[in-house]
């Protein structure tokens, strides 16, 4: 059965972990997909596969291309769109016309958005009142690298206090799942708590309501790792060893045979 945003609350209030990855393309996302990953990120972290440095220069068009090649590839994992950078916070008309964009053109069911109260409170409003699923994220937001970096938010009693309210905040404006990126486990727990609708976590301790991590990092394919990602599989030795392999047997001889 195709996984709904309805169905992620339901399993907050079952005690049932929401597992969530990220996904690039067709042959990813079919994998996680079997796999049973209950929901796809296609997140504008696929910088990283397209070769940028950070999360800003990353188009919509391109996030676009991604997700149609996302969604030919699952059947049953909610596929959810990053907006990026500069694509929605211009204006409400803006957000509009991108996130319908991204459901119009390629099938996926939500867009998540980055940013809190109040900045994006009104936006998100208009997107759930116009029948568009809008997950948050609150906490590292990398696409204010350059004013937050890369390091961990809350870990003051204030800022934590400020990403607890924006949290309530986004909650109220309709958000279906919020994701709390890089802060301390205390605060993801307390908020957690606080929510009707799951948090998915990622640096965020295991008191979340599901967790997601970036596939790349995941599969050892990226050149580096935060410090909180598991590497599961290292595919760059992998691939590495195998393409170099082929190389030799071609230069022997020895592939293909005679
Ligand atoms: O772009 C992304 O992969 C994300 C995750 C880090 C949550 O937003």
């Amino acid at each position: 059965m195709p996984v709904t945003t309805q169905q992620l609350i339901q399993w907050k209030q079952q005690g049932r972990a929401i597992v969530a990855l990220t996904a690039w393309d067709f042959a990813i996302a079919q994998l996680l997909d079997l796999a049973g990953v209950d929901f796809i990120l296609v997140g504008d972290s696929l910088s990283v596969i397209l070769g940028y440095d950070t999360t800003l220069p990353i188009t919509l068009d391109e996030m676009i291309h991604h997700a149609k090649a996302v969604r030919r590839g699952v059947k049953n994992a909610l596929i959810v769109v990053d907006l990026p950078f500069l694509s929605y916070q211009e204006s409400i008309g803006q957000a509009m016309h991108s996130a319908g964009r991204v459901l119009k053109e390629t099938g996926a069911q939500a867009v998540k958005l980055e940013g809190g109260y109040p900045a994006m409170v009104k936006t998100i409003t208009r997107l759930v009142q116009s029948g568009i699923p809008v997950m948050g994220h609150v906490g590292l937001t990398p696409q204010s690298i350059h004013q937050l970096g890369l390091r961990q938010q809350g870990k003051s009693q204030e800022d934590g206090e400020r990403i607890l309210q924006e949290a309530i905040a986004l909650e109220q404006a309709g958000v279906f799942a919020l994701v709390l990126e890089h802060i301390p486990a205390e605060l993801a727990k307390h908020i957690t708590q606080q929510l009707r609708i799951p948090t998915i976590g990622i640096g965020a301790g295991s008191h979340c309501d599901g967790q997601v991590l970036v596939t790349s990092d995941v599969l050892g394919l990226s050149q580096r790792q935060p410090p909180f990602a598991k590497v599961y599989t290292n595919l760059r030795e992998t691939i590495t060893e195998a393409v170099a392999n082929y190389a030799l047997e071609v230069r022997e001889g020895k592939f293909p045979h005679r």
